[in-house]
């Protein structure tokens, strides 16, 4: 329906959609209010200073109203207890909804039958929630502030608070469904564990959203030409960046696609978890493009380079799995595989899951099977089908359109303050309602219902699941199974999945039968098929057990918290307990590692950093589990912003933020990445040869990865933290590193989270050094490295030059393959300079130039034996060693093989 036109400086403006309304039909006759309820305080409550909400709001212009109102929301949500101790302390919510992601993020959805019980319209009490990190905490006597830009590829940029939006826009009140791209995708984690989070069939929910149309603030900020997309970015701060995303600009201009900058949900103030004050709600598309909390619009000529544009909201080919997907950024970034407007979908909601139905009960000869069904970017559901052979007959079922409804208000109906303007639009963008009456007869003769919807383009629900790595979208069939019990006299109905960790559901039954549930047949075996690929799978799948099944003792938070020093320090994984207290000497990471998770959650981190041979070993130290309640207080809050004065940057047992504000390449794979602290005068706190943990999400599972560095700037510097990266690209013959690659994918401004400091080494300088706390004097350091191998090695070298009464002398053993692979060449030559006496620089190379006149070689027996030899007498040598693993390892057996024992070698 839009119309662009060029202006004379090229911009492309829409011109108004008035123009091109039709107009408005009849007032109907029906009055369809079962959905309504009277509720005078939703109103009341939205006390937005000039809006336009209005008292009484239930009686449109005609005395009575046409169409559905929401059902009334609940007054008495609280802060719920397990909330209290993360950053949405703030926020009241409805005890019903089912937690997908643990206690927070915030990811929910409503049980299934209460979804549908609320009808058409859904309560801000039983609306999905999506939210990627902590909800912004905005109070009500800052909204009508609350500020955000138009800005990018615009004539006109503005920024403009949500008072102006009320006072110079004309605002809109449409009914629009918002589904979750995860939808039902339980059922795709149940064939194969995709990278997300287990939504059961409610992630969807419809509201009646009040706004302003973008099409006219995109008028007015008059998009130039060469604009193709409109960015649009949160106000939460999440770990890869604020959420964002883009869309089409011919979409954003079209008032037919209705794209709303909301202020309202079901005429109240939006509620914090939905976006208050203010998001976009975009009809037709998945959810993931409703950004909340709305701070810029970004007009672009290219998609958002948003993370989560990226590397979220996408359908990738389903060949493509979990571990490829993670080394894949130019498929990530491949337009093709965004997800933008809905695919067809539906549900059985009613029987609900485990639902028992008589087929003794005198006079019931049917029973009414019924659910929802949508169709994506505007298009409409015509048709709902059902079938009890699998597919081979089918039956119509009834198909109820509550959104038409509201195309019959009266023209010029205003509701909570927006126009209903909708007589005129032909799309369909909220879900609709299906109902068919089964007779009981021919459900006891079936083994299974199944559904499907067909939508305007008569494309028709698929038969069978297209899985993909992010599991989105999904949308075959709907089945529900037939169980016959009680010696045949009623019916059992069995959904295919229960959301998030909740048991229940055919597909689980058949999977842990060893059934196949991707041999196109729900799993049902067939005679002669063989289960070999099932076992597979079965063994592939099996977790390594890390508890002792001997111990049986609950432990309270009281207790755990009373280890949380280095005497006996106790830490949980999984809510169980572990004592670390034996194995604080033998930790590679030094006694530091334990002692930092000491009275605390380690889940995230222990699971991602520890070998399966690391997770063999904890039943050893397994002593109990934590009770319930204690998990819920245990969830670790946000440091507060006080917090982030304090004077030392890195906490042991608490991450901390610092920006990249750097990356400089120093070769054709490292960089130096450099971060800024909280503030300029906070030190980095980091002891001599020590390490700190840096943690970030995958780009594709958001799954924390965490790794020690050893940064080259001083433990005593500054304000700022340099930390040299060798990146490991992928190549043809070797995966790409997880770490830095996606740490070299994050943007300039993009903040890491640091722990530390960890490591059993610290030098103290004058040849004074403790390892795991027990100090030792050396004369001498022989220093063995590889690569970025380095940077511990350095810190303790320029320990040792920069102080002038430092005796102690260091020989310094760097191998690497080329000229370039040297890292810091420079630095370490200017130490030596002048100095031969106290330090020796020892570079080798195996694959070096014709001009290269250094050593030639790998660093093998015959150099160590020239360089090092045997230990002297006397001699108070230590043997610090930091490389790759193979070279670690050769360089331990050739040093042992010279007679050093281990507890002269080091490694870092
Ligand atoms: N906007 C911001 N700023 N942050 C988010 O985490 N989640 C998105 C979208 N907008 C998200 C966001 C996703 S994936 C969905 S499905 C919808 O919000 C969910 O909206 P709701 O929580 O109001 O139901």
């Amino acid at each position: 329906m839009e119309v662009l036109s060029s202006t004379a400086q090229g911009a492309i403006v829409p011109l108004p959609t008035t123009e091109f309304r039709l107009p408005p039909s009849p007032a109907a006759t029906v009055k369809d209010i079962s959905n309504s309820s009277t509720d005078v305080e939703s109103c009341a409550s939205s006390d937005l200073e000039g809006s336009v909400c209005e008292a009484v709001d239930e009686l449109g212009t005609e005395g009575y109203r046409l169409y559905p109102l929401p059902p009334t929301p609940k007054r008495d949500n609280k802060v719920l207890p397990e909330d209290l101790k993360t950053p949405d302390n703030h926020v009241e919510r409805d005890p019903r909804l089912i937690r997908l992601t643990g206690i927070h993020p915030f990811n929910v959805e409503a049980p299934l039958s209460d979804l549908y019980d609320e009808g058409f319209l859904t309560t801000k009490d039983l609306f999905y929630v999506r939210n990627h990190g902590p909800v912004p905490r905005v109070e009500d006597f800052e909204v009508l502030d609350w500020q955000f830009s138009i800005e990018g590829m615009v004539e006109n940029p503005v920024k403009l608070t949500l008072r102006d939006l009320l006072r110079e826009y004309e605002q809109f009140t449409y009914p629009i469904t918002l589904v979750c791209a995860g939808n039902r995708r339980k059922e795709q984690n149940m064939v194969r564990k995709t990278k997300g989070f287990s939504w059961g069939a409610a992630g969807v929910s419809t509201a009646l959203w009040t706004g302003v149309g973008l099409w006219d603030l995109l008028g007015r900020a008059m998009p130039k030409r060469g604009a193709r997309y409109v960015c649009f970015e949160g106000a939460d701060r999440l770990p890869n960046g604020y959420y964002g995303t883009s869309v089409k600009l011919n979409w954003a201009v079209d008032a037919n696609r209705g794209i709303l900058v909301a202020h309202k949900m079901n005429g109240e103030a939006l509620h914090p978890d939905h976006g208050k004050p203010l998001r976009i709600v975009i009809p037709g598309q998945i959810g993931g493009r409703s950004v909340k909390w709305l701070k810029r619009i970004i007009v672009t000529a290219r998609p958002s380079d948003n993370w989560y544009h990226i590397y979220d909201n996408r359908v990738l080919p389903t060949m493509v799995d979990p571990e490829q997907s993670a080394n894949l950024p130019e498929t990530w970034e491949d337009e093709r595989y965004a997800i933008y407007d809905l695919n067809t979908n539906s549900a059985i909601c009613y029987p609900a899951h485990d639902e028992r139905v008589s087929l003794v009960e005198k006079g019931v000869e049917m029973y009414k099977f019924k659910g929802y069904a949508y169709a994506g970017g505007g298009k409409r559901v015509t048709r709902m089908e059902v079938t009890l052979d699998k597919g081979k007959t089918w039956r119509l079922a009834n198909i109820t359109y509550h959104e038409d409804q509201y195309r019959d208000a009266p023209d010029g109906e205003t509701l909570y303050g927006g126009r209903v303007d909708m007589s005129w639009r032909e799309a369909c963008f909220c879900w609709c309602f299906w109902d068919l009456d089964i007779p009981l007869a021919d459900l006891a003769d079936a083994k299974d219902v199944m559904v499907r919807a067909m939508d305007d383009s008569m494309m028709v629900q698929p038969r069978d699941m297209y899985w993909s790595v992010l599991g989105m979208m999904n949308n075959p069939w709907f089945r529900v199974v037939i169980h016959k019990e009680d010696s045949g006299h009623s019916l059992r109905f069995e959904h295919p999945t229960q959301p998030a960790l909740m048991p229940g559901g055919w597909m689980e039954r058949v999977k842990k039968e060893g059934g196949n549930l991707s041999n196109g047949l729900w799993g049902e075996k067939v005679s002669g098929e063989d289960d070999t690929n099932t076992q597979k799978e079965a063994v592939a799948e099996k977790e390594i057990c890390m508890t002792n099944p001997k111990i049986n003792k609950d432990i309270t938070i009281d207790e755990l918290r009373k280890h949380d020093g280095e005497e006996h320090p106790w830490f949980v994984v999984n809510g169980q307990v572990y004592d670390g207290t034996k194995f604080l000497e033998a930790h590679p990471g030094g006694a530091a590692s334990i002692v930092g998770a000491a009275g605390q959650d380690a889940t995230e981190e222990f699971m991602t950093i520890h070998s399966e041979n690391a997770k063999a070993m904890m039943p050893e130290y397994h002593i109990g589990s934590l009770d319930e309640k204690s998990k819920t207080l245990l969830s670790e809050p946000e440091p507060a912003e006080s917090e982030k004065t304090r004077p030392v940057f890195l906490q042991s047992k608490a991450w901390n933020k610092a920006i990249i504000i750097q990356k400089k390449q120093i070769s054709a794979d490292t960089k130096i990445f450099t971060f800024k602290l909280n503030h300029d005068k906070q030190t980095v706190g980091l002891p001599i040869g020590q390490h700190l943990m840096m943690r970030l999400r995958d780009p594709a599972t958001r799954e924390a990865i965490i790794r020690a560095y050893t940064p080259i700037s001083e433990g005593t510097g500054r304000g700022i933290l340099h930390v040299l990266v060798k990146i490991y690209y992928k190549t043809a013959d070797r995966e790409g590193g997880k770490m830095t690659l996606a740490l070299d994918s994050l943007p300039i401004g993009h903040p890491v989270d640091f722990k530390g400091p960890v490591g059993k080494f610290e030098y103290l300088g004058k040849g004074r050094c403790t390892i795991n706390s027990k100090e030792r004097r050396v004369k001498r350091f022989v220093m063995v490295c590889a690569g970025s191998g380095i940077t511990p090695i350095f810190q303790v070298l320029r320990a040792v030059m920069k102080d002038r009464e430092d005796e102690t002398k260091c020989v310094v053993l760097d191998g690497n393959r080329v000229e370039e692979d040297i890292l810091c060449k420079e630095e370490l030559d200017k130490m030596a300079q002048g100095n031969e006496e106290k330090c020796k620089l020892i570079y080798t190379l195996s694959k070096p130039s014709d001009e290269w006149k250094g050593l030639r070689g790998r660093m093998d027996q015959g150099l160590f034996e020239r360089e090092v030899g045997a230990p002297r007498k006397g001699d108070d040598t230590m043997v610090l060693i930091c490389g790759p693993e193979a070279m670690e390892k050769s360089v331990h057996r050739i040093f042992n093989g010279l007679g050093w024992r281990d507890e002269d070698l080091l490694f870092f």
